[in-house]
């Protein structure tokens, strides 16, 4: 079968990732989270104290930025890595949740990111979440799914994800960080997150992991 590159773009925590990772492994595709890397950068932002509104100082930092994917043998997906060490449950954190969206908004990071995910694509056979993949990063896919689920699953789900981590965490703390990064995702002017004209709506509030696969597989 002819590789494929598949975009998969959607809401805060309505299962963008679990989607991928599954078609990933059914495919013998590579999975890209973008959301790592906006992450990353985040990670790195915060530990470097960079003034956002000074932009000299943030294209100097991205300039110290490295970031790549290594495969994890135990669970058998990628890792991300930031300059050689690896951040996965690092990034994972709502003191990045809580900033990554005012990073992922500024031009110069979206430019950085965007070209990295563009030359991941090149041999196809990708599999790629995040919020512009459909509309910027692969507007030329053969495979646009936008994705959705009830806001009141997302929270659950989420701190479902997080709580054995993060133990102190609340359902209003995720609750108000969803809403927030989707507030912002969906109304800054670079790339905001929207459906492209030729994605097909996932709404997966009500459907069991399998059956989400089946629905993805299908339209493949
Ligand atoms: O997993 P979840 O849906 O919570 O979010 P994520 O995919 O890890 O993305 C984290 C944040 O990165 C988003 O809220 C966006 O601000 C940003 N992002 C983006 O701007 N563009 C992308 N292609 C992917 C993520």
């Amino acid at each position: 079968m002819i590789k494929k590159i598949i975009a998969i773009d959607g809401w805060s925590a309505c299962g963008k990732s679990t989607l991928a990772k599954q078609l990933a492994n059914k495919l013998g595709y590579v999975y890209i989270d973008s959301g790592a890397m906006y992450r990353a950068i985040t990670l790195f932002f915060l530990r470097q104290n960079i003034n956002l509104s000074n932009a000299a100082e943030v294209l100097e930092a991205l300039r110290n930025i490295n970031i790549d994917f290594r495969l994890n043998t135990d669970s058998q997906h990628s890792d991300i890595y930031l300059n050689g060490e690896n951040i996965e449950d690092l990034i994972r954190d709502l003191s990045v949740a809580g900033k990554v969206s005012d990073i992922a908004a500024i031009a110069a990071v979206r430019t950085f990111a965007v070209a990295q995910q563009q030359k991941m694509g090149n041999n196809k056979g990708i599999v790629m979440d995040g919020r512009d993949i459909g509309t910027t990063v692969f507007p030329n896919a053969e495979i646009k799914l936008f994705m959705t689920a009830d806001s009141a699953i997302r929270v659950e789900r989420r701190l479902k994800e997080l709580s054995p981590k993060n133990p102190h965490i609340t359902m209003e703390e995720v609750k108000k960080n969803l809403e927030n990064r989707d507030h912002l995702d969906s109304t800054r002017e670079i790339s905001p997150l929207r459906k492209a004209a030729d994605a097909i709506v996932l709404d997966n509030t009500h459907l069991t992991m399998d059956e989400q696969l089946e629905f993805a597989l299908r339209l493949i």
